[in-house]
């Protein structure tokens, strides 16, 4: 795995089924999602493409995401807003590895 390519962000035993994980790396601030059925990771920015609100500590369920201040929700598994069809969440290409949890964060 080429360092220059993927960034290590957490230890998948830090993030369990069903929660959620926020990470800063340099300026980027992203959320770590644990998904199940099938089990997954999802890695997006964190900030809320309304108006900025924590991802991180919105309610997941299913494949979905709720952001905390106005309930837009999220399907984490392709970044779509499911509240405002024109909206889109920045996801990020991520795999797991020696148990930890990386993204590909270029150009970012
Ligand atoms: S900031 Fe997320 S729904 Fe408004």
């Amino acid at each position: 795995m080429p360092e220059e390519t993927w960034t290590k962000l957490i230890p998948t035993k830090d993030c369990g089924p069903g929660c959620a994980r926020f990470v800063t790396i340099g300026d980027l601030e992203l959320a770590v999602f644990h998904l199940t059925d099938p089990d997954r990771f999802i890695v997006t920015r964190n900030s809320c493409p309304h108006a900025g609100g924590n991802l991180s500590a919105g309610t997941i369920e299913a494949n979905t995401v709720s952001c905390p201040w106005h309930y837009w929700s999220f399907d984490l598994d392709n970044g779509q807003c499911t509240t405002s069809e024109r909206v889109t969440l920045c996801r990020y290409e991520c795999r797991i590895e020696d148990g930890y949890v990386y993204a590909r964060l270029d150009g970012a």
